[in-house]
């Protein structure tokens, strides 16, 4: 038997035991003819006393760090008892000890704040993995995990795997593709998601599906994207928008209490697209906070019938403001008195490229009542208190105004919301607020492309009163510059997403389940009926055998994992994380293939190797 207890067991009730523990040597200290260790494991760390009488053995054997170790001994009180670890009041007087295996000097401390910078630490992931504060997260995922699964056990759902070498049919990211050898020239796709699938098997019957499953996009790696990352993948027959609404808060609130011991009573919010968009700028906001965005100019189709401030500040001869598309603002509480050097740095901020303004005006709503602006040539006092207040702040704010072209701009706004808010700390990261954003847009204009895309995916029901819509308009631009202006624009999807504290952690639909519908759907895209069969002839001939209604949602797991245990960025929370430019540093993948390997997949490569 290599060990009687972990190195995180033992407690002042196991004093007198004689004891076997192993584990990864983490200090060795010399006090004169004494020898302390701490000896980790995944469990915990235990402190062991070499005492004189093994001072030969240890010149011949000497220890060093993250050397594997077993020792036998009795466990005896300490008596500098360290109360903050749960084995701190004990400790192990050794009476014999074996190196299991010995290690070389890592390249960083294997501690909490170690001195390995990330790329060090990627490519010695399993030491990284080592590291109490890496394994809490990997703790935490699978805290998640179980909770999730025990939730969806209970209520019915069952885990259906669904295969990875699938049918190339890029729509939203681009695909990852895997050769075949015994289909020559023809290429798998990794599934973007098991999207399709889970529908089949509601066409199946099994009305209550899910699965923990990877899924793989080629995009833009992001903080909070990875090339394969996670989804808690659901579906489910028979159901309207609010049956997978209510399940799915369910399945959260689950999480937070079993997880985070959190009781989440509140209800959870709703927020139109529209609405969300108008008053964040964002589709995912942040609510943990308000500074909720001033709309003072805006182009009437964005407007659609809410009323139009402007009249608040044109006409005063400030070109910028007359000029522009859209003019946004928010008052940022308490911070009026910052100084001139702080506002220009707000306005250096806003004009990165990220963000791309080409300026910022504030108006400080000062504490005895004045207002003072950086446009006060163009506006009277009065003017700038009428703004100020229709931005609704109060003494002591600083209002801050981007003016543009409507899109750039709300987006512009909403970071500079975010930004200001994270500098005022209102998004405490121990608090936790959800969202449903309900009623997005079911197209989205693709400029690169020139045509149509899907917003969530082609599989998502229109709103029911807008069927007629799509099916009676063609989906051709005359005037991209104009595509607000086409019907495609205003059609809602029965889609919804979950956002919790500023991020998108899940997303779905009802679907659409008719063949005649999907297919109208197909050829608003730009897909000829030729087209929509060989790539979705699967799904549409499922279709024809009794489809039910059906509808579902997919969670990022890694995301919810990362902002539950508060951190930004989702690797931290993945065991082997690829990093931003989609590498695997351990094993040093993507990586070139021999050319035996291509040339048993018939492959020519266009590049010089
Ligand atoms: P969607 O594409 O919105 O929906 O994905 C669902 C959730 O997965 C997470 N996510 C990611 N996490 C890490 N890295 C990525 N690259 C990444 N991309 C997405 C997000 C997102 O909310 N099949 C549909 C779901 C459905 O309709 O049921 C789908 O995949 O948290």
């Amino acid at each position: 038997m290599y060990r009687t207890h972990t190195c995180g067991a033992l407690r002042i009730e196991n004093i007198g035991e004689e004891i076997t523990l192993a584990g990864w040597v983490q200090t060795v200290r010399k006090f004169g003819a004494i020898t302390f260790v701490d000896l980790r494991d995944r469990y915990g760390i235990t402190q062991v006393v070499f005492n004189e009488s093994l001072n030969k053995k240890l010149d011949e054997q000497p220890l060093g760090r993250e050397f594997v170790l077993q020792v036998k001994g009795k466990v005896i009180e300490r008596s500098s008892k360290n109360l903050n670890i749960p084995t701190g009041e004990i400790e192990v007087a050794v009476s014999d000890f074996t190196i299991l295996n010995k290690s070389i000097v890592p390249p960083f401390t294997i501690q909490d704040e170690t001195d390995g910078g990330d790329d060090i630490r990627m490519k010695f992931r399993y030491l990284d993995l080592r590291r109490n504060t890496v394994k809490k997260n990997l703790e935490l995922r699978y805290a998640v995990n179980r909770s999730a699964r025990n939730y969806l056990h209970e209520k019915q759902f069952m885990d259906i795997e669904t295969p990875f070498l699938i049918k190339s049919t890029p729509e939203g990211a681009r695909d990852i593709v895997v050769p075949s050898r015994m289909n020559e020239g023809q290429f798998y796709a990794l599934p973007q998601s098991p999207q399709t699938f889970k529908q089949l098997l509601m066409v199946s019957g099994y009305d209550r599906y899910y699965q923990v499953v990877k899924c793989f996009r080629d995009e833009d790696l992001r903080a909070d994207r990875q090339p394969e990352f996670t989804q808690i993948d659901c579906e489910m027959s028979f159901v309207q928008q609010e049956d997978i609404l209510e399940m799915f808060e369910g399945l959260i609130k689950r999480i937070f209490k079993d997880v985070k011991g959190i009781d989440y009573t509140d209800i959870v919010e709703r927020m139109s697209w529209d609405e969300a968009m108008w008053q964040y700028g964002n589709d995912k906001p942040d609510i943990r906070f308000g500074m909720k965005v001033c709309n003072l100019k805006t182009p009437a189709i964005v407007r659609g019938e809410r009323e139009d401030q402007s009249a608040l500040i044109n006409e005063a001869g400030f070109n910028v403001f007359d000029q522009a598309e859209t003019v946004l603002a928010i008052a940022v509480p308490g911070i009026s008195e910052y100084t001139s050097k702080q506002t220009d740095e707000l306005t250096d901020w806003v004009k990165r490229p990220q963000i791309g303004m080409k300026g910022l005006v504030y108006i400080r709503c000062n504490a005895d009542g004045n207002y003072k602006s950086s446009v006060d040539k163009f506006y009277s006092e009065e003017r700038l208190k009428v703004i100020a207040d229709a931005a609704g702040a109060t003494k002591g704010d600083l209002v801050l105004i981007l003016a543009g072209a409507e899109e750039r701009t709300r987006k512009a706004i909403s970071e500079l919301r975010l930004e200001l808010g994270e500098r005022l700390g209102l998004r405490k990261k121990d608090e936790f607020r959800l969202l449903w954003v309900l009623d997005f847009p079911l197209f989205e204009y693709s400029e690169d492309d020139n045509r149509w895309v899907a917003r969530h995916h082609p599989f998502t029901s229109p709103k029911p009163s807008q069927i007629e819509t799509m099916i009676n308009n063609a989906p051709e631009i005359s005037d991209p510059a104009a595509y607000l202006e086409h019907p495609y624009a205003g059609i809602k999807a029965n889609a919804y997403d979950m956002v919790l504290n500023g991020n998108e952690i899940g997303g779905g639909s009802i679907r659409i389940y008719q063949r005649e519908l999907q297919e109208k759907m197909f050829a608003a895209l730009g897909m000829s009926p030729e087209e929509s069969k060989h790539k979705f002839g699967f799904l549409l001939g499922a279709f024809e055998y009794g489809a039910p209604p059906h509808g579902g949602i997919a969670f990022g797991f890694d995301r919810l994992c990362a902002i539950l245990g508060g951190s930004e960025s989702i690797r931290d929370f993945i065991a082997f994380p690829k990093n931003n430019s989609g590498r695997d540093v351990m094993l040093d993948a993507p990586s070139t293939i021999d050319d035996k390997q291509l040339d048993e997949l018939s492959i020519t490569l266009n590049v010089k190797r």
